[in-house]
């Protein structure tokens, strides 16, 4: 028998130690969840999308009285996306949550965003970078094949 180990890098930032771009894309993620529709869970989830063309598209939670109808703030995002832009590659995209009144720690896109952001990758070719912005830390990972590893394909 053998075993395979498999890693993932996440690098830990500060909100000063980003870039302008990554800034303003947090910032966007941020914004954006305040006007997330989610009057069941009350929390706001926002997603930020940076395209290859500098464009920014956005996105938050819609939820749905008879539930498994919503959808997350990610694939709002990345469709929203895709719907503007289908040849237009996506380069970043940040997400950040809010609830209680405050912005959360780091969430992680749930496992259907996931698969839903490595369609995409796969379809463009070119790495999606993750920036989950927390209120202390911002954790960027290189590409979604990290958070997704042995996903599906065919
Ligand atoms: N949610 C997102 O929009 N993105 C995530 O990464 C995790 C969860 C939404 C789904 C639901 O509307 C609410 O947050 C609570 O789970």
């Amino acid at each position: 028998m053998k075993q395979l180990e498999i890693t993932t890098k996440v690098t830990i930032s500060s909100y000063q130690e980003l870039n302008e771009e990554e800034k303003s894309l947090v910032g966007i993620a941020k914004y954006s969840s305040l006007s997330a529709y989610a009057p069941y869970s009350q929390f706001k989830v926002g997603a930020a999308v940076l395209l290859e063309n500098d464009e920014v598209v956005r996105g938050n939670n819609q939820e749905n009285i008879a539930y498994p109808s919503g959808l997350c703030a990610e694939r709002v995002a990345v469709f929203h996306a895709n719907a503007l832009f289908p040849n237009l590659k996506i380069n970043t995209i940040a997400i950040a949550a809010f609830f209680n009144g405050d912005y959360v720690e780091q969430i992680s896109p749930c496992g259907s965003c996931r698969q839903v952001l490595q369609e995409v990758e796969n379809k463009q070719k070119h790495p999606i970078r993750i920036l989950l912005y927390g209120r202390n830390e911002i954790y960027i990972i290189d590409s979604i094949r990290d958070l997704m590893p042995l996903s599906f394909s065919f």
